[in-house]
């Protein structure tokens, strides 16, 4: 097998060069030299087969850009490592289908049929020799799983220097600031380079109104169970109070939490016959905010507000924003084979944007989950997030964990577990137990954030019928949340008094820091999103 290489150079600003794994040299002015896997003979699809839709994947080397010697900005270079992974998939499939062959071949050899022909000496010849190519195709397998491995990390890589440039592009004046003076010390000179090469994400002070941008997004407010008939759920959302029940049709509205007679709360009230009715004087309002009766007086042409309002898989969804709202609801279901064993909500007093910082972030767990599901974790000597499919999802290293943040304010997670607060293997592919978590953090105030969660299993489903459980996990849920919630109203505090909480980004501090980047584009009104899976 002789494998050809693809160069390519970099024209990144950027004097980095990872050593290990990537084959990466350093080029002129610092730039890069990136190079692909691509390569090698031709695939096995001339030995026709009946897998045939399984295999007959093209070859994507025709496909791949010729870059070969050329200055490339970040995007070709991304482009050249998704060319990579496609060439692992075609390359694994080929690998795959020598072995299915194979094995093909040994079943043909064992043929009762054909035995009667071969003699016992022949068979054993042609089983040896295919045991021979056998091993040899396991090889190959193996081979190709480094490969996958290196491309997964070169591509993560990329990522990482395409966002490394949005941050350099983001605050070029803050930059140009740290500039050393010519007679600093060497010591001084350091720490201001130290300081400049930095990534700029600068959160403090008091915690300001919500930019408009950030509401035109469908927000999950309430989970199905939670809004029987005849219910009310008062809730805070951007700032306003709104009060969620079912018309008569069953469907959820969404209305303004406040009387347009003399401002009492609705929710203090009740709901008849599908209308809300105020407390005060009876006033009754339908979902869509008309009020259908008024009685002791003349019913007038009256209206509060109201917000789009739909339940699907399980949850409630509003549109609080001005836009038309988008046509359709994300799903935050677990993946096929999970079942919800829990679904819990809390009033936080922190502003949603720290609590999605904190639950980003995995690192912290050996030192603040010390008496929960991280109790007995030892320390890793190097914590990883690594983004190969999308900038706001991807996996952690060495945990079996993957995350994702789901704009506009969800974090989903799946841990592999052997039993719960034990974590197992390096990869949740590799475990064969899952516990799947959503995170729902909804700006309720400038300080308050209403937090719904929802927890499932694809074990133990027995669980689900055991009396009391369900307050168990509720407990558990709360103890995890209380050993970070000192921390974060810590944090809060003095953010308010100035303190800047993304002073000193470090590299397992990816996935916050991008969805910070996420919400900097959506408040700044960006027309293109960073990190769109769309784009
Ligand atoms: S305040 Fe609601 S009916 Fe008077
Ligand atoms: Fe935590």
């Amino acid at each position: 097998m002789t494998a050809f290489a693809t160069a390519a150079a970099l024209s990144l600003p950027i004097s980095l060069c990872r050593s290990s794994k990537l084959s990466c040299k350093k080029g002129v002015r610092g730039g890069f030299r990136v190079f692909a896997v691509l390569g090698e003979e031709g695939g096995l699809l001339d030995k026709k087969n009946t897998w045939g839709p399984l295999f007959d994947v093209e070859d994507p080397r025709s496909k791949m850009p010729k870059f070969k010697g050329k200055f490339l900005d970040a995007y070709q270079a991304l482009e050249v490592a998704r060319y990579d992974i496609q060439y692992c998939d075609w390359r694994a499939r080929q690998d795959l289908l020598t072995i299915m062959i194979l094995h093909e071949k040994v079943v043909e050899v064992l043929n009762p049929l054909a035995r009667e022909y071969k003699s016992i000496g022949t068979m054993k010849k042609e089983l040896a020799e295919l045991q021979d190519e056998l091993s040899q195709a396991h090889r190959q397998v193996h081979i190709s799983e480094a490969r996958v491995s290196t491309a997964l990390d070169k591509l993560a890589y990329m990522e990482e220097l395409v966002n490394d440039r949005l941050f350099q592009d983001r605050s070029p004046a803050e930059s140009d600031q740290a500039s050393p003076s010519p007679s600093s010390s060497t010591q001084s000179l350091d720490a201001v380079k130290n300081k400049s090469s930095r990534k700029n994400l600068k959160v403090s002070g008091p915690v300001q109104p919500y930019q408009p941008h950030l509401k035109n997004f469908w927000y999950p407010v309430a989970f199905s169970t939670d809004l029987k008939d005849g219910t009310m759920i008062p809730i805070d959302c951007f700032e306003e109070p709104w009060v969620l029940f079912r018309g008569k049709d069953g469907k959820p509205g969404c209305v303004q939490n406040t009387c347009a007679h003399r401002a009492c709360p609705l929710h203090l009230g009740s709901v008849n016959e599908g209308r809300i009715q105020c407390p005060y004087h009876g006033w009754e309002y339908s979902t869509d905010g008309k009020c259908e009766k008024m009685p002791s007086t003349l019913l007038l042409n009256v209206k509060i507000k109201s917000l789009p309002c739909f339940e699907q898989e399980g949850m409630i969804w509003v549109w609080p924003g001005s836009d038309p709202p988008a046509a359709t609801l994300p799903s935050l279901q677990p993946p096929p084979g999970f079942q919800v064993h829990a679904e819990i909500v809390m009033e936080l007093p922190v502003e949603h944007g720290l609590l999605l910082d904190n639950l980003l972030d995995l690192a912290h767990a050996p030192f603040t989950h010390t008496s929960t599901f991280a109790k007995g974790w030892s320390v890793p000597s190097l914590v990883k997030f690594l983004t190969p499919a999308s900038g706001l999802q991807g996996y952690w290293d060495p945990y079996p964990i993957d995350m994702e943040f789901r704009p506009p304010c969800m974090v989903l997670s799946t841990i592999g577990i052997s039993k719960p607060g034990k974590l197992e293997g390096q990869s949740t592919s590799e475990c064969a137990t899952h516990l799947h978590q959503l995170h729902v953090c909804l700006p309720s105030s400038r300080q308050k954030t209403r937090l719904l969660y929802r927890m499932s299993l694809d074990f133990a489903p027995v669980l689900k019928h055991v009396p009391f459980m369900h307050y168990l996990w509720k407990h558990f849920a709360e103890q995890v949340l209380n050993e970070d919630l000192r921390l974060v109203l810590g944090q809060q505090e003095r953010m308010i008094n100035g303190a800047n909480v993304w002073n000193w980004p470090v590299s397992y501090d990816k996935l916050g820091v991008r969805y910070r980047l996420w919400r900097d584009a959506v408040e700044n009104g960006a027309k293109q999103l960073p990190f769109d899976k769309s784009t």
